[in-house]
């Protein structure tokens, strides 16, 4: 059989090995601590449970969803972000709902790249930034991310061949995997960067609430509970688009939901690809989500408290057996640079880690070249258990 040329960039997936990699180490009876996905442990809340039941038993929603049906979701998510952000947004041209944020940000590609054209992504990143770009035969330019920079990219590395034919650039603050956070600073130069260059600046942003207070200040040295959004920087929408997701704020991965929020063009753009592909996400979960974030966000502060105790717990014991990681100030990954001599092997270092002692991590190399030496540990199990896995870490390093 023959495939598209397309499909070769997505063959080798070390996600994928590592699944080899832990399914052979439960065969060999261990008891695996997986750390290895951003996937939360934790409950959506009842009440979004409860209207999602609901919905279930009511066959009005067993049918299929067009756009038009949507209003109230879309609705629920212009005022959800006005509310965190106070910036309007249309709900009839502004906002379009997705199957999960992965699923917008995969598609878009297909509505802004001819082949051939750039997409300039975060390296590391998230995986499906890349796949997204494949699928739509366009071109990347990894942008380095590096620990001197704050894990920020620095555009005017960008080589003026490659700017002439980018046409979308993705960021995506608090960052995974390296945790960073962007100041509002750096998205007034991104989107100043991207209007003078024609390009399309793309804010994936699932980590809006996963924010540790205390220490994270916006561009004035505010105190802030929430990241910021790129249209703070672009109030206007001329350039920009962000998506959001249901999956970490209130625990409803598995349910797929998400939703872009942006300049009119691109969400139509967007929407037109979609047409091709889906009939939107089942009501009875769009239901749900307008339950999750139209009601009390009592979930949302837990998860954000789970979540930092769980980063103390497990900074601390790494800090105790000698290795010593920042504590990151968002999200729910911890960015471990590698002992050196691991340094330029992180798969190997995964694979053995998983097989060894059953703890699984991912490999900084599975998100880009330059996330090689570095380890991704997802805060996914409770602190008595990331201690144990910390334990473990330290007898494999011994
Ligand atoms: C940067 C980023 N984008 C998107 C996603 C996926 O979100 P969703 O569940 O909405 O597809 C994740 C999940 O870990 C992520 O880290």
């Amino acid at each position: 059989m023959q495939f598209a040329q397309r499909l070769q960039p997505l063959q080798s997936n070390v996600f994928a090995d590592m699944d080899t990699a832990k399914t052979k180490a439960l065969a060999a009876s261990k008891e695996l601590i997986d750390l290895s996905l951003g996937s939360s442990d934790l409950a959506a809340q009842p009440h979004v449970i409860d209207a999602i039941a609901k919905s279930l038993n009511d066959p009005s929603t067993h049918g299929y969803l067009l756009f038009g049906a949507t209003q109230a979701f879309r609705i629920a998510a212009a005022t959800w972000y006005e509310q965190k952000f106070g910036i309007s947004i249309n709900p009839e041209t502004e906002v379009l709902p997705l199957i999960g944020s992965q699923e917008g940000t995969a598609h878009l590609p297909l509505a802004i790249l001819n082949p051939g054209d750039y997409a300039l992504l975060l390296d590391p990143g998230y995986p499906s930034h890349a796949g997204g770009v494949y699928l739509a035969s366009g071109l990347i330019y990894p942008m380095p991310l590096r620990a001197e920079n704050e894990f920020l990219p620095v555009f005017t590395d960008i080589p003026i061949d490659v700017l002439n034919k980018a046409r979308m650039m993705v960021l995506s603050y608090p960052h995974n995997p390296t945790a960073a956070t962007a100041p509002l600073s750096f998205f007034f130069e991104a989107v100043a960067f991207c209007q003078q260059h024609n390009i399309v600046l793309v804010h994936d942003f699932p980590y809006v609430d996963l924010v540790f207070p205390n220490k994270c200040t916006d561009a004035i040295n505010r105190v802030s509970t929430v990241a910021p959004s790129i249209f703070q920087a672009d109030p206007e929408k001329s350039v920009s688009i962000e998506f959001f997701t249901l999956s970490k704020s209130y625990n409803m991965g598995g349910f797929r939901i998400g939703f872009a929020i942006g300049n009119p063009q691109l969400i139509r753009a967007l929407r037109q690809v979609k047409a091709a592909v889906d009939f939107n996400q089942y009501r009875g979960i769009l239901n749900g989500a307008v339950a999750a974030l139209t009601g009390p966000q009592t979930g949302v502060e837990t998860a954000v408290a789970t979540f930092k105790r769980r980063r103390d717990a497990f900074i601390s014991a790494l800090n105790n057996i000698g290795w010593h990681v920042p504590t990151p100030q968002a999200t729910m990954y911890v960015w471990a640079k590698l002992p050196p001599e691991w340094s330029q092997n992180s798969v190997e270092f995964c694979t053995k880690l998983v097989q060894e002692t059953g703890v699984a991590a991912s490999p900084g190399a599975g998100f880009g070249k330059s996330g090689e030496g570095y380890v991704r540990f997802a805060l996914v199990r409770e602190p008595l258990i990331l201690e144990i896995a910390v334990q473990r870490i330290a007898e494999f390093l011994k």
